[in-house]
Order: C-alpha cells, then structure tokens, then sequence
C-alpha cells in the first residue's frame, strides 16, 4: 500500500491532469474543485508571499511594499526523491527553471502579459510547479492584498474586485485559508480574519498566522492573540517572523532567515514558551499533517467523482472517435488512462 505521502503526491497529478482537461475546454474541472488547496488571504503587505516562501523553502516569489502580487500564483509542490530543485510554468511546459531568481522573473514578467505595467490585477491564474526532495506536497494559492482604497492608475472598483477575487478561492470547502494578520496591527481590524470568518465561519479550515512580530512596538506582545484570547479559531495561532526589506535587499537567504527566525523564538522572554510551535517550519508541518486528514477524509468522494471523469471522458472519446493520433483526443486518453490509475489506488487506500 501506498504511502499517504504519496497519496498527496497523486492528488497533485490529477489536479494538474484536470488543469490541462480544463484548458480543453472539457468537463471534469469539478475534480479540481474537490481536491484541497491552500490560499493565503490578507491586506496588502501583511506578508502573504513571504509566508507562502517560507512554507516552500525556496526564494522565488515576487515581494515587496505595494501591490506586487497582481494575478492569483496557483503553485504546486511536488516532492521528488532525490535530484535539484526545478519548476515548471503551465504557460511554457517543458522549460525547466534551475534558477528561482529566474521563475520570479517569469512570474513579474507572465502577471504583466496579461495585465501590463500597470497596477491592474487579473483573476487569470499562473499555475506553477516546483520539484524539490526538500518540500511536502501542497497546492498554494498566492493572492493579491485586499485593500481599502484604490491609489493613482487603479480603477474604483478595485477594492471590490480584489476582495471578490479572493473570495472566489477561499469560499471553495475545500481551499484551506492561511489567514495573514501583521502583529503590528490590531487584530480586529484583519481583513484576513474578517474574510475567513465570513466564508468559514466555523473556523475549521482557517490557520491565523501572525507576521511582523518583530516589528510590534517595544513593551506590547502578541501573547493574548498567539494563545488564541483576542480571537479564537479551531487551529492554533502560528507567529512568524520573515524577512524585513533590508534583509530582501541585501539578500538574505531562506536558510539564515529561518535560522535567525528559530533564534527569535527561543530566545524571546515573550514566546520562548511557545517556540516549538512558533515559526514558517512548524506551520508547514502543521499544514501538511492537516491536509493528509482531509484528504483521508475525502476518499471516498474522489473515488466518485474520478468516476464520473472516467465518465464524461469516455463520452468525449466516443464524440470524437477513436483511435486518434497526436491532437487533442491523444491528452483526453492520457488523462483518461491517469484517472483510471489513480483510481486503482485510491481503492487501495480505502480497503
Ligand atoms: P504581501 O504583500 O502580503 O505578499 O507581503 P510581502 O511578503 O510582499 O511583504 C511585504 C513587506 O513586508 C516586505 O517588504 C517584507 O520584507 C515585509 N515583511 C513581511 N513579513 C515580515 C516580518 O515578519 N517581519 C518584517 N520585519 N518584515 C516583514
Ligand atoms: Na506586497
Ligand atoms: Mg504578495
């Protein structure tokens, strides 16, 4: 039998067979739907795409003051066995980027095709993939910052179109919700946590994260948020801290920030008891453990609904006719034959 490990490993196979049915124009994208994901949601600069880094390990997301994330990042983890790390962009198959300074270029240069220079957001996704033996296997989803006001070049609506557009993700009941909170702001004025409330209000597919720590003013802590007093949620309260822009600016790596992050800590009068679950390791454990019991749970239904695909797909074979050489009909049995495999594991894992 099957390693859970490997089952999350599938899973994103079949989100990633499904993305490019999808792109035909097909049915079935309700598998995609079913499967979990992971989103992160907050204001502007609240530090969404430093976590979501700090969660894979790896620099290679665009960050900084402003709206710098302006097309939704669907990213995909893979973890392979052995091998260095790549990615791979959905808009350019089979280019394998070795160097993340280079997918962070790719991202800023593929969010401008679609949306120019300017400072307008499209809810037009770039899909991503990274192999590395060094991540779990997870689907995150990078988002623009909800904001209050448009600034200069933006149009009015765009305080409703941002929120609408994260919504979009977050309201799914499978999309896991990292709700990003700055330390160094009150707690009741989140717009992370007042989203997440509004589209999980149970709190049960919700983690609070709280960034800035080290930024909050001198004699005032977070005690009362990270032990869960200010605001409760079913899952615990992780405090972060990422890297400040002086450490972006002068290169700091993702390996001394972590380190300098667990220093904080464990050194700190005001978390020190909290440092083993405190910091972006923790949180990517804790996000991984939660996903293996989703996806345990959901079994069951995704077996159905790679049915009902094995389905649909054999009514657009039949449509089309068989046998077919190299054009479209060749992915759909592809994909077909993927689901049929996976489906055979999946029985597996229930018996
Ligand atoms: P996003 O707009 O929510 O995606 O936020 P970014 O990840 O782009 O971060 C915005 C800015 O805040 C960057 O300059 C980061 O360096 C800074 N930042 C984010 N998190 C922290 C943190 O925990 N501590 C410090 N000092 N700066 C942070
Ligand atoms: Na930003
Ligand atoms: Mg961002």
């Amino acid at each position: 039998m099957a390693t859970m490990e490997s089952l999350i490993s599938l899973i994103n196979k079949i989100q990633r067979a499904c993305t490019v049915l999808g792109d035909h124009g097909g049915e079935g994208m309700s598998l995609w739907e079913a499967l979990p994901s992971v989103a992160v949601v907050g204001g502007q600069s609240s530090g969404k795409s430093s976590v979501l880094e700090s969660v894979v390990g790896r620099d290679f997301l665009p960050r900084g003051s402003g709206i710098v994330t302006r097309r939704p990042l669907v990213l995909q983890l893979h973890k392979i066995e052995r091998g260095t790390d790549y990615a791979e962009f959905l808009h350019a198959p089979r280019k394998k980027f070795t160097d993340f300074a280079a997918v962070r270029k790719e991202i800023q240069d593929e969010t401008d095709r679609i949306t120019g220079k300017s400072k307008q957001i499209s809810n037009i996704p770039i899909q991503l993939s990274i192999y590395s033996p060094n991540v779990v296997d997870l689907t995150l989803i990078d988002l623009p910052g909800l904001t209050k006001v448009a600034v200069e070049g933006q149009p009015e609506t765009i305080v409703e179109d941002i929120e609408n557009m994260v919504r979009s993700y977050v309201e799914k009941p499978n999309c896991i919700i990292l709700a990003i909170s700055p330390a160094n702001q009150d707690i009741a004025t989140s717009d992370a946590i007042k989203l997440a409330r509004e589209v999980d209000p149970t709190g049960e597919r919700t983690f609070g994260v709280l960034t800035k720590l080290d930024l909050m003013d001198k004699g005032t802590n977070a005690q009362d948020v990270l032990e869960g007093r200010s605001y409760r949620l079913q899952h615990p309260w992780v405090g972060i801290v990422n890297r400040s822009q002086a450490e972006i600016n002068k290169n700091i790596d993702m390996i001394s920030a972590r380190r300098k992050e667990r220093e904080y800590f464990e050194t700190s009068p005001d978390y020190g008891h909290l440092a083993s679950k405190m910091g972006s390791e923790y949180l990517a454990q804790l996000l991984s453990k939660h996903l293996e019991t989703v996806i345990r749970q959901r079994i069951p239904s995704i077996i159905a609904l790679i049915n009902k695909n094995i389905d649909e797909l054999n009514a657009e074979l039949d449509r089309i006719g068989r046998p077919i050489a190299v054009d479209s009909g060749a992915q759909l049995y592809t994909i077909l034959e993927m689901c049929r495999a996976f489906e055979r594991v999946f029985k597996e894992h229930l018996d």
